[in-house]
Order: structure tokens, then C-alpha cells, then sequence
């Protein structure tokens, strides 16, 4: 098993091109089951997740093909028939956003038999809201053997859905499955995120009828049939802000490409008070933090999009053990995602837990440590903690990092970072 070591105290500087976004390439991979024709998605990341979802969609008969443009990835997905509605539990237990494929499968082919994906280190992740809405559009679920069964022979119809909590993969399922539906579908209570405006405006290429995405009411009036399209996926916003947490904590001055700053706005917002110079344009942005210039203790509180990601506390975290003063960080949006905490507290960081706060008090230096990953953004904090400590930081298990962030020791040598993989 791979692990990564990072020697410490190397400000950066340099600059990082943001990949395309993982949590958009997966919903908009499973939008390719909606047509027989190919959907090409420009920009999609290189990442274990990708390719497991490749994986699964193959199982349903889905053709893939991966190739470079002008050293763009391109991926062609095309689904001439659906050969197979099981989605089983091995691929789906490796990849939760394998739950996606569930309204594709039940709009286009009248039944899926997807395997419910279970928890994971952060959180049981229930997936009640999706089938919920799937049962408002007319299907029939039971769950047998650990897998949904979904049904429905005359076709989903639409309907009025209010989403009891805001959900980005419910809404996301419920939006594709509505594209297909007879007649009208209203989520409301949507998710905002910007993945889900980045799968609406694919599916309108496709010829879908959807107003409101971005907002917390999204409109679908469902058609017949789908046509294949090509579409760009958009930059990684939870890599930008990954990044930008980076060099905030190790100090130094770099420069994100092919990004989207307002996408973390507020992400930015604590950045600033908390001490880091952040300068914009459309697609980059530019983060300084002075080495002798240390950083303030800053409270944060993860909400849905707008608000602050809880993509990113977990990084945010880690720049906030070495900051001057305390730090509230509350966590409202999963349970327990607070796992990279005892890992962070080897490394000498003072971080006090009640229920979903952490309340982390500054300290001069972290030491170098070895230390375990636990989940994707739970490892890359890790790795932040390392550039900023003294000494030597080994994270173990870094499959959980492989799965969201591309070639991130290349990243960050290329900025003056001393980080390297050891192949155990
Ligand atoms: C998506 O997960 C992202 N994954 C997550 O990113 C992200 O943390 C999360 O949205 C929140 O922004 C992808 O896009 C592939 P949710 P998702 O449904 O859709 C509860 C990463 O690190 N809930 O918005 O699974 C749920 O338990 C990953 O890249 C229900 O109760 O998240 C949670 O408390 C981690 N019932 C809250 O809603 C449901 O049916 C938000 O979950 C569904 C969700």
C-alpha cells in the first residue's frame, strides 16, 4: 500500500492547474445511461472514483473511451441498449456515488436493482430522500439482500418532491430520473451546489427541460428522449480550496489555474480574516500567506452551498492548528467527520471535540508524525499539516487521497514542496 512523506517548513510557490471536479464528472458519467447516443465529457479528472464508476456503467453496457485532445482527457460514454440493471454490491460498496446510476436506470430502462451503498467513515449516509422521490414519481422499491429494487414498467411520472434535508446526490438522482419522466417535476428544497448547475446545463445539451438548477427549485418537464452531447466538466472547486488551505498553512505564493474562485467564496471569506492575501480573476486565484506573518484562529461552520463546504473543514482544520489564538470549527453536515482529529493530535495539534464542534487551539509548531488516512479529505489535511510541521510526516493508506485529488505530489513538488511516494 502506497503512502506519501512530506518533509516540513518549505513555504510554496509556483502554480497549480485545478483538475476537473470529481463530484461533477460522476453525476454527469451517469447521465450517460439517459440515451442510446455518446455523451463526451472534456476535462474529466483522473481518479480511482472515475474509473470505478467506469467500471459499474460497463456492467449496465456502456461503451467508454478515454482519449486526449490538446492534453485534455476526454471520456465518450455511449449506452447503446442497457445490458444488465444490477448494480452490484462490490463496485457499489467501493464507490457510494455508484447510487447514482438508480434514476438513470429506473428512467431509461423501467427498473434498477442497485445495492444499497452502506455507510463510511464519515457517516451512515442514509439514502432515504432518493428512493422517497423516486416513490413520489410513481416507482415501487424493496429492499432484498442488501439492494434496492426499483420498478417502474409504466414509466416514472412527475412530481412535486420537497426534500426534508438538502441532499446533492438526491437531488442529482431525482433530476436525471425527472429529464425522462411524463410531465412536470418540482424538487424543492434542492441542493445548490455548483455540480448540480454543471449536470442541469449538460442535460439540456441532451435536450432536457430544467429550470432553477443553482437554486432551491429546480423545475423538469420531462421528454421522451435524450440525444447524446459533449460537455466540459467544471474545475474542482474542493481542490481549489484543498490547495488554497495549503499554501495559507505552509506559507509562500501560488497561483491556481483553470478555477472558479466564486465557487468558494466562502472558504475565501475565512481566509481573508483569518490573514491570507487572496487576489481574483474569473478563472484564477492567487494565495499569500508571509511565513513571518502567522495566521489568526478563525471560526467556521459547514453548511449546503453557499455556505462553507464540509468538503473542506477537514483542511481547514489542519491550517488552523498552528494559527494564533482558538478556532471553532462546527460540522453540521455529516456526523462523524471529524476522524482526521486524533491523526492531527499526533502531530501536537490542541483540538478539544464536543459532538459536531472542534475547538482547536493554536500551537507554534506541529511535529512531523506518521499518521493514518481515513477518508479523502481527512488524508489531505494530513498532508497539509505536513508541509506546515517540523520533521518528517508519513500518511499511510493513501488510496483515500487517490480517489479525489490528481497527481498531488506532482502538484505540490512543482510548487517547492519536499513530498514523495513510497510504494510499500
Ligand atoms: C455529496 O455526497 C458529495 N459526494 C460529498 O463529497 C459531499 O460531502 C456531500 O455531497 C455534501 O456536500 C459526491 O458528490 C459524489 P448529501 P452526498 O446527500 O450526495 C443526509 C467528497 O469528499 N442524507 O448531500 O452523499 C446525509 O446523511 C464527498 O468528495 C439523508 O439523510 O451527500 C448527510 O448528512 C464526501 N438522506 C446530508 O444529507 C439521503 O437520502 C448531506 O448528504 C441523502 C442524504
Amino acid at each position: 500500500m502506497d503512502r506519501l512523506v512530506v518533509r516540513g517548513e518549505n513555504p510554496l510557490s509556483g502554480t497549480i492547474p485545478i483538475s476537473g471536479a470529481k463530484n461533477a464528472a460522476l453525476p454527469l458519467m451517469a447521465a450517460s445511461l439517459l440515451t442510446q447516443e455518446p455523451l463526451t465529457l472534456r476535462n474529466t479528472p483522473d481518479l480511482a472514483d472515475i474509473t470505478i464508476l467506469g467500471e459499474l456503467l460497463s456492467e449496465h453496457g456502456t461503451e467508454i473511451a478515454l482519449r486526449k485532445q490538446d492534453g485534455v482527457r476526454m471520456l465518450r460514454l455511449s449506452t447503446p441498449a442497457i445490458t444488465s440493471a444490477v448494480a452490484p454490491y462490490e463496485l457499489v460498496a467501493r464507490m457510494r456515488a455508484s447510487f447514482l446510476v438508480l434514476g438513470p436506470l429506473l428512467a431509461r430502462h423501467g427498473e434498477a436493482r442497485v445495492s444499497l451503498p452502506g455507510g463510511d467513515a464519515i457517516g451512515h449516509r442514509p439514502v432515504d430522500l432518493h428512493l422517497k422521490g423516486f416513490e413520489a414519481m410513481g416507482a415501487t422499491i424493496f429492499l432484498d439482500q442488501g439492494y434496492i429494487n426499483a420498478r417502474a414498467t409504466n414509466g416514472l411520472k412527475g412530481a412535486e418532491i420537497r426534500f426534508s434535508t438538502v441532499s446533492v446526490g438526491a437531488t442529482e438522482n431525482l433530476m436525471m430520473a425527472a429529464a425522462l419522466a411524463d410531465g412536470e417535476t418540482v424538487l424543492e428544497n434542492a441542493a445548490r451546489e455548483p455540480e448540480i448547475g454543471d449536470l442541469a446545463r449538460c442535460l439540456i445539451t441532451m435536450g432536457a427541460l430544467i429550470e432553477g438548477a443553482g437554486t432551491d427549485t429546480i423545475r423538469i418537464k420531462g421528454v421522451a428522449k435524450l440525444h447524446g452531447a459533449e460537455h466540459e466538466v467544471l474545475p474542482d472547486r474542493i481542490e481549489a480550496g484543498t490547495y488554497a488551505l495549503a499554501v495559507a498553512a505552509a506559507g509562500g505564493d501560488v497561483v491556481l489555474t483553470h478555477t472558479n474562485p466564486e465557487a468558494i467564496e466562502a472558504l475565501l471569506e475565512l481566509l481573508g480574516k483569518a490573514g491570507a492575501q487572496i487576489d481574483r480573476t474569473p478563472d484564477s486565484l492567487r494565495i499569500r500567506r508571509d511565513p513571518g506573518h502567522r495566521l489568526k484562529g478563525v471560526d467556521a461552520m459547514t453548511a449546503p452551498f453557499p455556505g462553507f463546504a464540509t468538503d473542506l473543514q477537514a483542511q481547514f482544520m489542519a491550517c488552523m492548528t498552528t494559527a494564533s489564538g482558538a478556532s471553532m470549527i462546527s460540522e453540521t453536515i455529516f456526523e462523524n467527520r471529524f476522524m482526521h482529529v486524533p491523526e492531527l493530535m499526533r502531530m501536537g495539534a490542541n483540538i478539544n471535540l464536543h459532538g459536531g464542534t472542534a475547538l482547536v487551539r493554536g500551537v507554534d509548531i506541529l511535529k512531523g508524525a506518521p499518521v493514518m488516512a481515513t477518508d479523502v479529505r481527512a488524508s489531505v489535511s494530513l498532508i497539509i499539516a505536513g508541509l506546515s510541521a517540523q520533521g518528517e510526516t508519513s500518511v499511510s493508506k493513501v488510496y483515500h487521497l487517490d480517489r479525489g485529488y490528481e497527481r498531488i505530489e506532482t502538484k505540490l513538488t512543482a510548487c517547492g514542496a519536499d513530498i514523495r511516494r513510497i510504494r510499500d
